[in-house]
């Protein structure tokens, strides 16, 4: 029978589940909104209710890998698969439900891989500080640096070798013979970071935020250059497979022989130790010396030193059994709740916020504390008035991280869900973990809305920042985005700061962005589930607002031509990646008043409402000519292929005609196919596109 107890178990696990989907897709996102840390508290506790309520492995939720495939880029299969690491935890408890000790947790992990070992004399542990950059798998051959691949899910990643090369993150060679894999971590040394920040800041653009996410970022750009002066580097620690070439027994040996070759390895930074007890001191030890390095370090790996034994210790899919890490605990202080405010975003997201009893943390002063979401608020049941725990790890946004009940006061009430926004008092809506103001016209929503049109991802306007939109709102009564094109110099004069010149700085930034496109727009208008890629997608797709606005109309209106050809039953449609759910919201919205009119508010302003294609660099063997693309293909998704041919200055079309020059075909390609070989149309698979756009 289920019990009470299991019953709110249950909905704790189901809430648990959104909270970590919803977490991993901002991490994905580029923009994540707590720590690591937070994140894996999350997903541990996830775990031991799984655990607890014994639900089947395949009921359960998978925790994917970091930032897996970006469009644009190859995709490549590991040879050896790129796993993760299993961790000792603060968090783990006993089968009596009591707290386990660290040293306890890497005892019993050092026990069991004795005894699956058959309990050798000496079993020796090599210890390494654990880098908080982005891991990478090269491929030497005969000394030179062959190829750059990301992890990816694991199993295959991107190739990010041009990206690698021009920051000189690697040694470009290597004093090794044979074909060598060699796998070790990319990242931001602090210095560098800081020194590139400030050139950003100097230059009045967006800080960015952590070391880990802006070598990620760099690494992702697709036209690298310029990133040579960044001052990416790397720290190589394993080679999983090499060929033509004796490697060294032991870990350690492994990164002896690899310094000797020039790469980059911290030998002073390791030890070999034979006790857990030693390895836990070193451990705890290296802590207090984090803030003295160079590099963010999130932790200490902790790994078998005889390679030997690698191969004969099994593991999961999620991680090797022949190592552990240790992870450090992020920075953690005490303070007073003194009230919880309700912010509104730009989607009418209600967010509810800790206003906090200043305290000094990793270097700040925080007094103020995303709660995240009301669920995440409730499970935690933090109060006004309590003495909670609050975490800053990295340079992402501090967290209250949990309460201390026995100092609670008696008068301390649970803070209640708000039923209508604290704004412009409408009922509020909840959808998924989330509560919003259904009222577009909400005065915080509105401001919000505008601060995003204006932001470096959608209009990008020169000038308009967060300060200066709110100016335009409270003083000039700005509502819409159109009304921001309206402005007239004289207009802006007059408000806080804002001098003739930069007034007309800011005016000439409008003027610019009215040319950006319909993908920007699209982005601006912050509607729900469509994002940068999609907008760009939807945008080539259509051509111009006014056939957008035509097509969501169709499809709003039932016709079951256009619904099959966006968002088909089976199989996918015309923009990759959109699912019939996605597709009924996306249009639901452009088809609204409110958009519609936003659209015809923009047209009347001036603002370039038709599709515009970046050629970034004609290739010859494609400009001029028209490309169809059908099927699946092997690693690039069609967009993004159809996206290269289109910056090479080809043209892509959706259907095939004596006038196609190629058919660029993979799996299951059907009557598109057919139709090219009768018309007698070229035929060509992936790898012979990358050749004619000169990128095989
Ligand atoms: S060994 C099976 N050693 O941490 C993975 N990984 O959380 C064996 N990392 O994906 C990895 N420093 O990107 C290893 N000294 C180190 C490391 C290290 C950082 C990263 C690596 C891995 C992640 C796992």
């Amino acid at each position: 029978m289920t019990s009470p107890a299991d019953l709110s178990e249950r909905a704790e696990l189901g809430q648990l589940a959104a909270q970590i989907a919803y977490h991993e897709k901002a991490y994905r996102s580029g923009a994540p909104e707590i720590s690591d840390g937070a994140f894996d508290d999350l997903f541990d506790r996830y775990v031991q209710l799984a655990n607890a309520l014994e639900i089947p492995p395949h009921e359960r939720i998978d925790r994917a890998p970091g930032a897996e495939h970006t469009d644009g880029f190859v995709q490549v299969p590991h040879r050896v698969p790129m796993l993760s690491l299993d961790k000792l935890s603060p968090n783990r408890r006993d089968s009596k439900g009591e707290p386990m000790p660290l040293l306890d947790q890497l005892v019993n992990w050092y026990t069991r891989r004795h005894k699956d070992l058959g309990d050798p004399a000496t079993l020796p542990l090599l210890v390494e500080p654990k880098i908080d950059g982005i891991s990478v798998s090269l491929l030497y051959v005969e000394g030179q640096l062959s190829r750059a691949v990301t992890r990816g899910d694991g199993k295959r990643g991107d190739d990010i070798t041009l990206q690698v090369r021009q920051a000189g993150a690697v040694p470009e060679e290597l004093s090794i013979g044979g074909s060598v894999e060699i796998r070790g971590e990319l990242y931001w040394p602090v210095d560098k970071f800081e020194t590139y920040n400030e050139r950003l800041e100097a230059a009045g653009e967006k800080r960015i935020t952590n070391p880990r996410n802006g070598c990620a970022g760099l690494m992702k750009r697709k036209e690298p250059e310029g990133i040579e002066h960044a001052g990416v580097t790397s720290f190589l620690y394993q080679v999983p497979w090499a060929e033509g070439i004796e490697l060294p027994a032991t870990q350690s040996g492994i990164l002896r022989w690899l310094s000797d070759a020039g790469a980059r390895v911290y030998l002073d930074e390791m030890r070999v130790l034979d006790s857990a007890e030693a390895v836990l001191e070193f451990c705890e030890g290296y802590s207090e010396r984090r803030g003295q390095l160079d590099y963010e370090i999130d932790g200490m790996v902790i790994k078998i030193d005889e390679l030997r034994y690698h191969d004969m210790l099994e593991g999961t899919g999620h991680h090797p059994h022949w190592a552990i890490a240790f992870k450090f605990p992020p920075e953690r202080k005490p303070t007073k709740l003194l009230a919880i405010t309700v912010q509104v975003g730009k989607s009418g997201k209600l967010t509810p916020v800790a206003e906090l009893e200043p305290v000094g943390l990793a270097g700040t002063t925080v007094s103020r504390a995303s709660l995240h979401n009301f669920v995440e608020l409730e499970r935690k049941d933090v109060r006004v008035g309590d003495s909670v725990f609050v975490e800053k790890a990295g340079e992402i946004i501090p967290q209250v991280v949990g309460v201390e009940l026995s100092q609670r006061p008696a008068d301390a009430r649970p803070f209640p869900r708000p039923s209508s926004c604290p704004t412009c008092d409408s009922a509020t809506v909840s959808e998924e973990i989330f509560l919003y103001c259904p009222n577009p016209a909400c005065p915080d929503q509105v401001r919000e809305r505008l601060k995003h049109f204006a932001g470096r991802a959608a209009m990008d306007i020169d000038g308009l920042g967060s300060s200066t939109v709110e100016q335009v709102v409270e003083h000039l009564g700005v509502r819409s985005p159109d009304q921001l094109f309206r402005l007239s110099a004289t207009d802006l004069e007059g408000l806080e700061r804002m001098g003739k010149k930069s007034a007309d700085n800011l005016i000439a930034g409008l003027e610019r962005a009215k040319g950006r496109g319909l993908s920007r727009v699209l982005v601006g208008m912050a509607i729900r589930h469509l994002g940068k890629t999609m907008s760009e997608d939807i945008a080539a797709h259509f051509g111009s607002a006014a056939k957008l606005l035509d097509f969501a109309a169709r499809y709003m209106g039932g016709d079951s031509e256009a619904i099959d050809s966006v968002a088909p039953e089976k199989g996918s449609g015309a923009i990759e990646g959109m699912a019939r759910k996605t597709a009924d919201s996306i249009f639901a919205e452009l088809d609204s008043d409110a958009v519609r009119s936003v659209f015809a508010g923009l047209d009347g302003a001036g603002v370039k409402l038709d599709a515009v294609i970046v050629t970034t660099k004609s290739v010859e063997a494609i400009a001029g000519k028209t490309f169809v693309l059908t099927g699946t293909l092997p690693t690039l998704k069609r967009s993004a292929a159809g996206e290269m041919v289109k910056r090479a200055g080809g043209k892509v079309s959706g259907s095939v005609s004596k006038k196609t020059d190629y058919v660029v075909a993979g799996e299951s390609a059907g009557s598109k196919l057919a139709k090219a070989e009768k018309l007698g149309v070229t035929v060509i698979d992936e790898a012979q596109l990358l050749a004619l756009l000169g990128e095989a």
